[in-house]
């Protein structure tokens, strides 16, 4: 089978895990271009993807891309740009017949990931967005318990996301921490986990009610967020996230927890399980716990190669990706509704038929 083309836009922090899983799927895809509008990181992607795989190789390299995909022969972008910016660079893209891997959040507002989804129908196109957790080994296993029914009546999971982002970490790209371009720590570093929580717990929402606030670190949207999530199945899920914890990263953990059935997988970010429990006796705890892989050591985890990989099935078998548009809209649209819950100091219904980060800038004002 011929391989697929890529082309990767924004090479900043992530994007050598892009780089990593276009390599770790090399036998069916190879790297076309690179763009940046800092020329100097196009530049070093297009070199770290050569020295991965080992050979001389022609990448092109570019600032613009709407000029790359003029002068490139691409099958598939990969869109890690500042979060703000993914709708519309994914429906240009779209638009111009390409699959698109798009870096979470997908978009900031309801009405951006609609017109993401509609576009990639529209267009015949794959769309795919960067939950990787959800291809950790223990999120596989602990999906199969649950679609296997063996925790009986849920009844809550925990997502909890301990961990420190300094002001370091915000001063180093200014987009981070704005209502604009990013959202808080709910929308950038604890969607993988609210995702996971909903997942399991049964997708459909019926109410969201948040409490946030910006405790320790200069930037406008919540560096703390505690969110309960009433499912319509009757679950109930909380949420724990935060940027705050001293002096470094503590944990990422999932627990679910069912009339027969417990589970909960933490580590650095959600890699390791810590308890498996089901009444079923089909499998012993001791066992499973001690037959599982060295955690990660780093926060984003192993799951972009298998993400990547089930995008190209997707593309070459004419299928959807496990993550297309509507999964990976689940998870902002859980925080959009948090930050309308704290606007407003109400539990947001669900539906939510649109709200933006935008509509938060004068939040401060406001609540105080
Ligand atoms: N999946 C994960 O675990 C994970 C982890 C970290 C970040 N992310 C997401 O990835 C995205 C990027 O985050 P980051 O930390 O790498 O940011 P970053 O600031 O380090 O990198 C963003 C890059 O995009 C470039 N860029 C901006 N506009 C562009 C354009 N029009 N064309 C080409 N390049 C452009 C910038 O110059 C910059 O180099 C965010 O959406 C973030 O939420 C995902």
């Amino acid at each position: 089978m011929k391989k697929l083309k890529f082309a990767i836009i924004g090479c900043g922090r992530i994007s050598y895990k892009h780089v990593e899983a276009l390599v770790g799927n090399k036998e069916e895809v190879l790297l076309a271009a690179t763009c940046d509008i800092e020329k100097e990181k196009a530049e070093a992607k297009k070199n770290e993807y050569i020295e991965r795989m080992g050979q001389p190789l022609n990448v092109g390299v570019y600032t613009d891309y709407k000029e790359m995909l003029d002068k490139e022969d691409i099958d598939v972008v990969t869109i890690a740009t500042e979060s703000g910016y993914h709708p519309e660079i994914t429906i240009y893209c779209m638009n111009k017949g390409k699959h698109a891997i798009v870096e979470k959040p997908m978009a900031l507002s309801i009405k951006d990931a609609d017109n993401m989804i509609k576009c990639a129908e529209d267009n015949n196109v794959k769309l795919c967005i960067s939950h990787q957790n959800r291809f950790n080994a223990p999120i596989q296993k602990l999906r199969g318990a649950v679609e296997g029914d063996r925790f009986g009546r849920l009844v809550s999971g925990t997502a909890r996301i301990l961990w420190n982002r300094n002001m370091g970490y915000y001063e180093q790209a200014p987009w981070r921490g704005t209502w604009a371009l990013d959202g808080g720590t709910l929308m950038n570093q604890c969607i993988h986990n609210i995702d996971l929580l909903q997942w399991m717990l049964g997708g459909e929402i019926d109410t969201v009610y948040a409490q946030c606030d910006t405790f320790l670190r200069d930037i406008e949207a919540e560096d703390f967020g505690a969110v309960v999530i009433r499912f319509k199945n009757g679950a109930i899920g909380i949420v724990e996230g935060s940027a705050c914890v001293y002096p470094k990263n503590l944990e990422e953990t999932l627990s679910i927890f069912g009339e027969t059935g417990a589970v909960s997988i933490g580590g650095l970010a959600v890699n390791k399980i810590e308890t498996w429990r089901f009444k079923d006796g089909k499998d012993s705890e001791d066992d499973i716990l001690k037959d599982q892989g060295a955690d990660p050591d780093t926060v984003y985890g192993f799951g972009h190669i298998n993400l990547f990989k089930d995008m190209i099935n997707a593309i070459n078998n004419n299928e959807e990706p496990l993550i297309n548009g509507e999964e990976g809209k689940k998870g902002m649209a859980i925080i959009l509704a948090a930050y309308k819950s704290r606007l407003t100091g109400q539990p947001v219904k669900f539906p939510l038929e649109d709200f933006s980060t935008m509509e938060m800038v004068n939040v401060d004002k406001i609540n105080k």
